[in-house]
């Protein structure tokens, strides 16, 4: 069963109303933004200019707070407007740094200076509208705080009151500051695909730091999370973090100034935006989450788990814990036919798979990747019984059926295409650039979307799918909207996104059961915007294990291993690597558990291993799903990786550990667990023998101060240590 949320275990424990989320001081206009974790305080200067007044760990005492104030100029080259800190800054008057909002009006007026006008709350949430100085103008800043989870969410709503249209050429959800300073370093994610969320740690200087994606979709070069410190490691130091949860070209810069401020900004990315707001019409920003953990990384990631699995995802608090899933992909690529997927699903069943999802090839011409996208109709050569008979066979074995689509994309050699060449994103007159043999449809369009949702509608109502791997394999190209009106055709990056949410959005309401898995040729969706209509993300193409280990704990830092796929591939694998099974099981295990061989060529002595090693799954998916996670050493840095997964009442842990390569004999690093409870013994059952430590009981206390030794001598070597407490 799934855990309580903190919110309900803190108020049911204290029988008393939740602390009050927000305060405003009336007199000296502040407002203290409050979680169990920290706090967050802006105020209103002289001038009504909303400026941010502190964000670290948690006050009580909004007293303690000092009103803004109006700084003085210390030159004609450094006005008082580049010093302050503005909570959500415009361009205008003299501001020429990183601007939260920037419009040019109909007669080429580009001046916006945004003021105080009113504020709202709500319970947990804090509006607060800003208005330009002149023109009905307004931003209104939206804060939801969330008390346990430790994270505060921003976004806001730009609003044209005025006459006449205005253009939005930037429009960001959040400023966000650490507390003035130097010495900094910034933390974000990086990559490339089949080598994505690379954890990078850099100094910050004085300059700008931009990381984003212009290219369409989430990205896998860059991931919409940041992380600043001082000099936290992953249990000690302050954190600031944050995620931006868009799917689309999104922007985060991080900004420290001569004043020794430290800005980041971020929202739509300003690269190509114009958005036009004819009177009386809004845009509203991708939300912003952000906290400040004060028990360095470890806890800074797992705020951001508990607020995924509780807050954002979809179906809590009641969604199954991720089932182990079978994907067709690496075993048999396009070549797939009725006969083969029942021949590899029997064997699945006997493994223990409860969700079979056969992937790309099963439709139209679909042979190889030059044909076939676009048409969402089963192949009768491939399928001569249609779907029914193989999902049958699939359900028969006790296992849901999953199907692959990649709804956005149409090869030119489809029918789609055929009938609908206007379809494509597309610049008249210019090449289409094909990547993958492919072309992006313009989901932007209304009736492009209508075919979308019909097709996917259509298929998932003849058949018993419960579980659509969404893919998208290319980056946009050419994003030109030629039916739209000039001045609207740049609006095609924001409106494809919200397109794509919507259909996500009705086919899950049309089909309460239906799962999504967002993919994007691996990790290039992988972001909090698109975790509020899917269940699980795929990381990376990159299933080999060794790679996935970096992969998988750059992944951590922001995103939670129960929306994280992992398949235990065939050997070997990319980089001509070969791992053992074990290991390979071992690294899946700590996502949700998936296989992706081909079954066709395991041994019997693969299939008992495969066996075992999904009942201990199933047995421990719980604590890894659902639980807290603490990296305890890192592939970056050591020989051996070790995480560990904690059940949010301590009462079972899961140590995974792994060795590299080994050299000159040494003995791989004692391991001291994180996260138990110290007064009670827990019973050690390790799953191969490779524990060193021959006592099978022992306290938290132990080890946590102590620790285990484990034997890992080999290559590519591993094992796996389950705790649980004793009555
Ligand atoms: C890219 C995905 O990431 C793979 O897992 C697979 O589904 C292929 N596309 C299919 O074309």
């Amino acid at each position: 069963m799934r855990p309580l949320a903190l919110t309900t275990v803190l108020l049911s424990l204290a029988g008393t109303a939740a602390p009050q989320a927000i305060q405003f001081d009336q007199g000296r206009k502040i407002w203290l933004l409050k979680t169990a974790e920290n706090s967050y305080a802006m105020g209103l200067d002289a001038q009504s200019q909303l400026q941010h007044l502190y964000w670290a760990g948690p006050l009580w005492r909004i007293d303690d707070i000092p009103a803004a104030t109006v700084k003085s100029d210390i030159s004609s080259f450094d006005p008082h407007q580049m010093i302050e800190n503005e909570e959500f800054p415009g361009w205008g008057g003299v501001r020429y740094y990183e601007t939260a909002l920037k419009v040019t009006r109909a007669d080429g007026n580009r001046d916006l200076v945004l003021h105080y006008a009113s504020h709202h709350i709500d319970g947990d949430q804090l509006d607060i509208t800003l208005k330009d100085i002149r023109d009905d103008i307004r931003a209104v800043l939206h804060y939801r705080v969330y008390p346990a989870a430790g994270i505060i969410a921003r976004w806001s709503t730009i609003e044209n009151h005025t006459p006449k249209a205005i253009t939005l050429e930037s429009a960001q959800s959040a400023t966000w500051y650490a507390p003035p300073g130097d010495g900094y370093r910034l933390s974000y994610l990086s990559g490339r695909w089949a080598a994505e969320t690379q954890l990078n740690q850099e100094p910050i200087h004085e300059g700008m730091k931009v990381l984003e994606s212009r290219l369409g979709h989430t990205g896998h070069n860059l991931n919409p999370w940041f992380a600043i410190d001082k000099d936290a490691d992953e249990e000690h130091g302050g954190v600031y973090f944050g995620a931006l949860a868009w799917s689309g070209n999104w922007r985060i810069t991080v900004e420290q100034t001569p004043y020794r401020q430290v800005r980041v900004t971020g929202g739509f990315n300003t690269f190509d935006f114009s958005y036009p707001l004819p009177p009386g019409e809004s845009l509203v920003t991708p939300t912003f989450y952000a906290g400040f953990a004060s028990h360095g990384f470890g806890q800074a990631s797992r705020l951001l788990h508990n607020l995924e699995r509780e807050d954002i995802a979809p179906g809590h608090p009641n969604s199954r814990v991720r089932p182990v899933l079978y994907n067709s992909w690496e075993a048999t690529t396009f070549d797939v036919n009725e006969e083969g997927q029942k021949a590899l699903a029997d064997k699945a069943a006997k493994l223990g798979v409860e969700l079979f999802v056969m992937d790309d090839g099963w439709f139209g011409k679909r042979n190889t990747d030059n044909a076939g996208l676009g048409d969402w109709f089963v192949n009768p050569q491939k399928f001569p019984h249609g779907l029914g008979a193989l999902i049958k066979h699939v359900n028969d074995l006790g296992m849901d059926f999953g199907l692959w689509f990649e709804p956005e994309m149409v090869n030119p050699d489809s029918d789609l295409y055929r009938a609908h060449p206007d379809w494509v994103m597309n610049f008249p007159g210019r090449p289409r650039s094909e990547l993958r043999n492919q072309l992006v449809l313009n989901v932007a369009r209304d009736d492009v979307k209508e075919y979308m949702f019909k097709a996917l509608d259509k298929m998932v109502s003849e058949n018993n799918i419960r579980y659509i791997k969404w893919d998208m394999n290319r980056t946009f190209g050419e994003p030109g909207w030629p039916e739209a009106a000039p001045a609207e055709q740049r609006t095609l990056w924001v409106k494809y996104v919200w397109n794509l949410y919507d259909i996500m959005a009705r086919l899950r309401e049309k089909h309460p059961k239906l799962e999504i898995e967002s993919c994007s040729g691996g990790g290039g969706r992988v972001d909090l915007g698109v975790l509020r209509y899917v269940d699980e993300y795929w990381p990376s193409d990159n299933t080999e294990a060794f790679d996935r280990l970096r992969i998988q704990e750059g992944y951590s830092q922001g995103y939670a291993a129960e929306f994280m796929s992992a398949w235990v591939t065939d050997v070997p694998n990319m980089n001509s690597r070969s791992t053992p099974l074990q290991y390979r099981f071992l690294v899946a295990m700590q996502g949700a558990l998936g296989i992706g061989a081909n079954l066709n060529k395991w041994t019997d002595e693969d299939v008992q291993l495969a066996t075992k090693m999904i009942a201990l799954d199933k047995r421990i998916r719980d604590t890894v799903q659902r639980g807290d996670l603490y990296r305890l050493l890192s592939p970056r840095t050591n020989d051996t990786t070790a995480n560990e997964f904690v059940s949010k009442d301590a009462s079972e842990a899961v140590l995974f550990a792994f060795r590299h390569s080994q050299q000159y004999s040494t003995t791989p690093p004692v391991i001291r667990l994180r996260g138990l409870n110290p007064a009670v013994v827990y019973k050690l059952e390790s799953i191969d023998g490779k524990l060193v430590d021959t006592q099978t009981e022992m306290s938290g206390a132990y080890l946590m101060q102590n620790g285990l030794n484990l034997k890992l001598v080999n290559d590519y070597d591993s094992t796996a240590v389950v705790l649980k407490r004793l009555p």
